[in-house]
């Protein structure tokens, strides 16, 4: 029996990736090419890709949500795994990060299928519910600017039918949400948003210790 999540050691993580990962020539290609970049630790881990894979396929995703787009591995992750009426609208405020990203879905052939919006990402959503989109998405992946989590949280909820699922990385903050209130305003927001998911009863949640933490919260 265990009472907690194992720590993961590299030469642990080596054996889980060289078991389980499976990822497409392209988005291993792009994995390769965002290694260089000097943000390259924006980019989400290729196991939590994969269980993002996983989770929009089991819930039977076909409108999604991408807050923070980046390079694009997380956006194509999704893409590829969607139906082929399926839809991404990816949220991003760079063009320079977002370029790779274009490069690489056009490449996969996921670029039909990926609606880039170079916007805040608030403003995206926020437009998305006034042209009267509220309950028409099936997932919401939320991996931008982390003080503005509690608003990416909020929107995607009103975008998500019921059963739909929030996705919000980093929520663990490289360790720094443990102890009293941060004196940085982007720890200080996720402590207080996972305080306010664990007494929020318009979702059902669970927090996993994968990557940098990792919460689902599912619409009821
Ligand atoms: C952690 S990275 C996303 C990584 C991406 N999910 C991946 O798998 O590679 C965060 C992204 O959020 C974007 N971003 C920051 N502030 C934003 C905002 N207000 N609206 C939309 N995107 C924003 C950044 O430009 C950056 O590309």
């Amino acid at each position: 029996m265990s009472g907690k999540s194992i720590g993961l050691s590299d030469e642990l993580h080596e054996y889980l990736l060289s078991v389980s990962l499976r990822e497409s020539a392209v988005m291993a290609e792009l994995r390769e090419e965002t290694a260089e970049h000097p943000k390259s630790q924006m980019q989400i881990a290729p196991e939590q890709a994969q269980f993002l894979r996983f989770l929009v396929q089991l819930i039977g995703a076909r409108r999604t949500l991408e807050i923070g787009v980046f390079t694009g591995y997380s956006a194509m992750a999704v893409a590829e795994v969607l139906p082929p009426n399926g839809e991404v609208v990816a949220c991003d405020i760079s063009e320079e990060y977002t370029q790779v990203a274009r490069r690489y879905w056009q490449k996969a052939g996921v670029d039909d299928t990926i609606d880039l919006r170079i916007a805040p990402a608030a403003e995206t959503l926020q437009a998305l519910l006034d042209d009267g989109q509220a309950g028409t998405f099936d997932f919401s992946f939320i991996d931008a600017d982390k003080k503005t989590y509690d608003t990416y949280y909020e929107r995607s909820l009103d975008l998500l039918r019921p059963g739909g699922v929030i996705a919000l990385d980093n929520v663990f903050r490289d360790g720094r949400v443990t102890g009293s209130r941060s004196d940085d305003e982007s720890v200080r927001a996720i402590q207080e948003l996972n305080e306010k998911l664990h007494e929020d009863d318009r979702v059902e949640i669970t927090m996993l210790p994968l990557a940098d933490g990792v919460t689902l919260a599912m619409k009821r």
